[in-house]
C-alpha cells in the first residue's frame, strides 16, 4: 500500500500528458482544454489515457470522502457515485431517519444492493462509501474490482472532530460518542488497511491537496502496475 502524507511529491505531467490529449479535432480539443484551469487539464489529460478505472474511496466518517469526492469529480469530470446518496434516496429518507425507522441492518442490505447496482455503471468514475461499508466481504471483494481502493484517514482527533460537527451520525448519537468513535476506529482500521491500495493522511491538508495526493499516487500505482 502507498502511504501518503503530503502533496509535495504532486506530479502530473500536464504538459506532456496534455499533448497526447490533444488530436484531431485540434481546435476544438485545444479550445476546450484552454478553458480549463491548469489541475483541471491535468486531471482530465490523465483520465483520458487513464479512464478504465474507478477511484475508491473509504475511510471512517469525518474522514472527508464526501467533499473529496465532490472536489475529484470537478477535476476529473468523472461521474460520482455515493453509497450514502444511494441508500438515502432508495428510502427517500436520510441516513439517520433510515437508521430510526429500519435500523441499522436494513441500511447494511441495502447498502450493499446499491453497490452491486452502481458496478456495472461505474466504470472510471469516483466512488464514495460509507464508513461501515468494508464490514461486509462482499462489498469488499467488489470494491477490489471496480478500482483502486483509497483510504482517507487522520489523526483520531481530527477524525472525531469533523464527524461530530453535524449530527446526521446515527452511530453516535450515544451517550459517549468519543468512546464510540475510538472503539468504532479501533476496530475497522485494520479493515480499511487490508482493503486499501494508497492510504492518505488528510490531517494536515486542505481538500485540493488531497485530490492532488489521490491523483498522483493513483497515476503512480497504474503506471508501476502495466
Ligand atoms: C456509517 C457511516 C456513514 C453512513 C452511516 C454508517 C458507518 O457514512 O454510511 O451513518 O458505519 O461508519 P459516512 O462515513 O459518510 O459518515
Amino acid at each position: 500500500m502507498i502511504t501518503a502524507t503530503s502533496a509535495e511529491d504532486f506530479d502530473l505531467g500536464i504538459e506532456n500528458n496534455c499533448r497526447e490529449a490533444v488530436s484531431f479535432p485540434y481546435k476544438v480539443v485545444k479550445r476546450f482544454l484552454n478553458s480549463l484551469s491548469f489541475q483541471e487539464r491535468a486531471s482530465n489529460a490523465y483520465w483520458r489515457v487513464n479512464s478504465a478505472r474507478s477511484i475508491v474511496l473509504i475511510g471512517m466518517m469525518g474522514a472527508g470522502k464526501s467533499s473529496i469526492g465532490r472536489c475529484l469529480q470537478r477535476r476529473t469530470r468523472l461521474a460520482r457515485f455515493d453509497t450514502d446518496e444511494m441508500v438515502s434516496s432508495k428510502f427517500g429518507l436520510s441516513i439517520s431517519e433510515i437508521f430510526s425507522t429500519h435500523g441499522e441492518r436494513r441500511f447494511r442490505e441495502v447498502e450493499a444492493k446499491a453497490l452491486v447496482e452502481l458496478a456495472p455503471k461505474a466504470f472510471g468514475a469516483i466512488i464514495v462509501t460509507g464508513g461501515g461499508i468494508v464490514l461486509r466481504q462482499e462489498n469488499v471483494d467488489l470494491l477490489k474490482q471496480l478500482g483502486t481502493i483509497v483510504w482517507l484517514d487522520a489523526n483520531e482527533e481530527a477524525l472525531f472532530e469533523r464527524a461530530s460537527r453535524r449530527s446526521n451520525r446515527p452511530l453516535l448519537q450515544t451517550e459517549d460518542p468519543r468512546t464510540t468513535f475510538s472503539e468504532m476506529l479501533r476496530a475497522r482500521a485494520p479493515h480499511y488497511a487490508k482493503v486499501a491500495d494508497i492510504r492518505v493522511d488528510t490531517s494536515a491538508l486542505t481538500r485540493d491537496e488531497v485530490a492532488d495526493v489521490i491523483l498522483s499516487k493513483v497515476k503512480e500505482l497504474v503506471t508501476t502496475r502495466k
